[in-house]
């Protein structure tokens, strides 16, 4: 996810016509969608003057406000997903002339193959982006007429966009949207393009709404809206009724729970382009050599290493290749058994935690081959293992991590696949139409939301709670505890629902709440009973249950209905679940969730 903004004015505005602090002002309202370099474009008598950084749009600032003055431009704030964060990949992009200067939010899946025609006709690529085949694209059909040559462009780009787009020898913007959101401010003598409104509020609360397909023509003072045809649009002004504070986290009370929701779009970007049409897994990973690969290790820490354990359950299951989970902080210090023969895997959000980072490192020494299944692109993890998987979760403002962990679930999904079918192992065409199910059973949890609402209230006083799973809904068992410790910072342990009997049923009583993960698996009869063994003590129960199961209501009213999946895929349906009611307790709490005591989003010491 990435911010760009666009602005075409003849209104001497505060120091004149100087677009350069317009855009940087919009560009640090627009940071909290990607942050790890930013550029700035402007349009002056025939002449683009542009500057980049590696760093934050304060970086960008000093040196935009020195460019010459000008009334035309674009910028852009980014969230890398192709190519690291530096200056080269930074926004904007330019042709081989440096006529042409492009922003982009969003992600080209055929990149590569249009980069491939571009370089054998000559054009030559300076930046590991996928943006940049666009600015060339548009080189390539420019024949005086910019809007024609970025739609001759668009034609050919599979994936989602939001462009804007200069030529040094037109005064105009042009500005196309497929999947990333564009908005438009109507003001007096001046319009302004923004992926979204907190950028467009200081000028204007007058905005249209550009749909899939649509592009808008900045000119003087003047727009015009066209579809991909060409053909001219009307469409209604409407009217800004939120602040900023809630445009940037899209009306939701906390980052947490915007990024709760965010989860059916952010699993589709995780699965995005990696399952072709032939139903094969393409996940980017050929430097690692599977052939050698006999034993897997996975390393993580908190959240992380949850989606860990899950990988251990599914690679062992369906790849049937053996599977080690170690905390980050534990393998690095317990002078492990590595061999050549081993591939570790480093599963982190931030791709900086010290442990997973220090024990991605040992395992190198130790001669493993390895693979990140990262979030921030370009994150030192990223940078040092042998291949990785990028999460395109998108920034994860929120310090209980939320969208991170159901798209480490897909990654690792998406990786055991890819290992069975390396292994020859044949996967059910059913599995493949499951998984495009997905976004759409996790927006079934999310309608839930209300009842999940009102179980939190009955439950927001609560000292203690288990949380207990069998099988794949073991390790969910453990996020959902943790959840509840990081945000709410009420007592809670997460349990193999078999292990009760073993010393924690002792604990039982009327204030201890124990919370089952009951979805139909290979397990739910025995979840069943653990359940009545917790209510024959008088002990509480919330159930998480699939559907129109009723079998718990003799042992509780306080049942979470999630919808139906194969087994494989219920930890990702029953995360949301878990994630709503740990935020709706601490919400009830009255605790800042987005910023928890004592937490840091990413732990970048020991
Ligand atoms: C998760 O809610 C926590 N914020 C924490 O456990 C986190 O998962 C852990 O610190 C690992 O972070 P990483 O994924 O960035 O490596």
């Amino acid at each position: 996810m990435c911010g760009i903004i666009a602005y075409f004015g003849n209104t001497p505005r505060g120091t004149g016509k100087n677009v350069a602090p317009i855009l940087i002002d919009g560009l640090k309202k627009l940071e909290y969608r990607g942050y790890d370099s930013a550029g700035i474009c402007l349009l002056n008598n025939g002449e683009l003057y542009s500057a980049k950084v590696k760093g934050r749009v304060s970086e960008l600032e000093k040196l935009a406000l020195d460019l010459k003055q000008s009334n035309i431009g674009i910028a852009h704030t980014r969230w890398a997903t192709h190519g690291e964060p530096n200056e080269i990949n930074a926004h904007p992009h330019f042709d081989c002339k440096n006529e042409i200067a492009v922003v982009h939010n969003g992600i080209i899946e055929n990149y590569t193959t249009l980069k491939e025609i571009l370089e054998k006709e000559g054009h030559k690529f300076v930046s590991k982006t996928d943006t940049e085949v666009l600015s060339h694209l548009i080189e390539k059909f420019y024949n005086g007429n910019l809007e024609e040559a970025v739609m001759k462009t668009l034609e050919l780009v599979v994936g989602t966009f939001g462009i804007a787009v200069l030529h040094k020898n037109e005064n105009k913007i042009v500005v196309a949207r497929r999947g990333s959101p564009i908005i438009l401010g109507v003001g007096e003598n001046e319009n302004i393009i923004a992926s979204d409104a907190v950028a467009v509020l200081p000028y204007t609360k007058k905005v249209v709404y550009l749909n899939d397909n649509e592009m808008v023509i900045l000119t003087d003072g003047k727009y015009e809206i066209r579809n991909f045809d060409g053909q001219v649009l009307e469409k209604e002004i409407d009217e800004i009724k939120w602040t900023a504070s809630q445009i940037e986290k899209k009306g939701y009370e906390h980052f947490m729970l915007k990024e709760i929701f965010e989860q059916p779009e952010a699993i589709e970007n995780t699965l995005r382009g990696r399952i072709d049409e032939d139903l094969n897994v393409r996940l980017s990973i050929d430097k690692i050599d599977f052939n050698l690969v006999e034993r897997i290790l996975i390393v993580a820490c908190g959240t992380a290493w949850h989606s860990g354990l899950v990988a251990k359950y599914l690679i062992e299951k369906i790849a049937k290749i053996p599977v080690e989970v170690d905390y980050g902080s534990e393998f690095r210090y317990r002078d492990p058994i590595v061999s050549k023969k081993d591939l570790l895997v480093v599963i982190s959000q931030s791709g900086e935690t010290a442990d997973s980072l220090a024990a991605l490192r040992e395992a190198k020494n130790k001669g493993a081959q390895t693979l990140g299944i990262i979030n921030v692109v370009g994150s030192t993890v990223s940078r040092e293992v042998d291949a990785g998987i990028y999460l395109h979760a998108g920034p994860e403002i929120g310090v209980a991590s939320t969208k991170a962990f159901t798209c480490m679930l897909t990654a690792v999904t998406l990786l055991s696949l890819f290992l069975a079918q390396h292994k020859k192992i044949i996967i059910e065409k059913e599995f493949f139409n499951d998984i495009k199910l997905l976004p759409g059973k996790v927006d079934e949890v999310l309608k839930q939301s209300e009842k999940i609402l009102e179980i939190a209230e009955k439950f927001k006083d609560t000292k203690n709670f288990f949380f207990l799973g069998r099988g794949l809904s073991f390790p969910i068992a453990l996020e959902g505890a943790l959840k509840v410790k990081e945000t709410s910072y009420i007592h809670a342990e997460g349990y193999p629902a078999g292990e009760m009997k073993h010393g924690h049923i002792a604990l039982i009583d009327d204030e201890l709440i124990s919370v089952f993960i009951a979805t139909k698996d290979h397990t739910y009869t025995k979840i069943l009973s653990n359940m009545e063994e917790v209510h024959a003590r008088g002990g509480k129960v919330i159930a998480v249950v699939n559907g129109d199961d009723n079998a718990v209501l003799n042992l509780t009213k306080d049942i979470i209905r999630v919808p139906e999946c194969r087994e494989e895929l219920m930890p990702i349906i029953n995360t949301v679940a878990l994630q709503l009611l740990a935020y709706y307790i601490a919400n009830f709490k009255g605790i800042d969730v987005d910023k928890p005591k004592n937490l840091a989003k990413s732990v970048t010491v020991e």
